[in-house]
């Protein structure tokens, strides 16, 4: 119950910028009155340094794969922020696409990580266990590939991670690449499952100052992954008033 409250608090200053274009968002570079909250800041926009590290994050991994021939679309995040802000969620300092297995095998050969499962240590966490495969840098990029499984060993998510080689190897500014996996009619990524004609043919959404790959029905895309209510779900970030870590976490302040 106070978890809910937490979040609904969460929710409703997030909600407090809940119009306005991509730039009015991020003009409030420097933290917000509405964005304090005892014990840190509340949904505050990324710096403008992680902002343009991001968006050159993009840009390499879509000329990566561009290079492998293989298609992508915005997921999850991106796609929300594409679709509400016309670039990311203005806290979010993660990117996030999809690709069919057939393309995330292109991925996987461009990458020369055809073997990463092989070569991958696992990592167990409470709940779920991973693979993880840590690859050699490739140009402006460095990547992990990672696999995640149930306790009893039903795959989740298969996803190839990538940071900008400058950054550091736990960046928060990082790229998701998600493997969709698909039948005749479907397709699932780590969380929802999603009738093809949502998704294909791509069409094109605004990101940055781009216009790219998306899927064919985004409303209805982001209300399997998020909920009919998505525009007010988005998540936020609990910023720390002494350092720039990040504390990933529905909990804003208790009033
Ligand atoms: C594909 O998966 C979906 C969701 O699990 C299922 O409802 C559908 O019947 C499957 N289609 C085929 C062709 O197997």
């Amino acid at each position: 119950m106070r978890l809910a409250v937490a979040w609904l608090l969460a929710s409703k200053t997030c909600l407090a910028v809940q119009t306005g274009s991509f730039l009015e968002l991020q003009s409030l570079w420097t933290k917000p009155a509405w964005s304090q909250q005892d014990g840190g800041t509340v949904c505050a926009p990324v710096g403008l340094a992680d902002l343009l590290r991001l968006q050159a994050l993009v840009g390499e991994v879509a000329q990566l794969l561009r290079l492998a021939k293989a298609r992508w679309l915005l997921s999850h995040g991106s796609l929300l922020g594409a679709w509400l802000h016309h670039g990311p969620v203005p806290w979010d300092e993660e990117a996030d696409i999809l690709l069919f297995a057939e393309d995330f095998q292109r991925l996987l050969a461009v990458l020369g990580a055809e073997d990463w499962l092989a070569q991958s240590r696992r990592v167990s966490t409470p709940g779920s266990s991973f693979q993880i495969y840590e690859g050699t840098p490739v140009g402006a990029l460095r990547y992990d590939v990672h696999e995640h499984r149930d306790q009893v060993g039903l795959w989740l998510a298969t996803a190839v991670t990538f940071r900008l080689h400058s950054g550091a190897r736990d960046d928060p500014v990082q790229l998701d690449a998600f493997l969709a996996k698909a039948n005749g009619s479907h397709a699932w990524t780590d969380s929802a499952v999603l009738p093809l004609p949502l998704l294909l043919p791509p069409r094109r959404l605004r990101f940055f100052d781009w216009l790219l790959p998306a899927p064919q029905a985004p409303r209805r895309v982001l209300e399997l992954w998020y909920g009919p209510k998505f525009a007010a779900r988005r998540k936020c970030a609990l910023r720390g008033r002494s350092s720039s870590c990040l504390h990933r976490l529905w909990r804003p302040a208790t009033p």
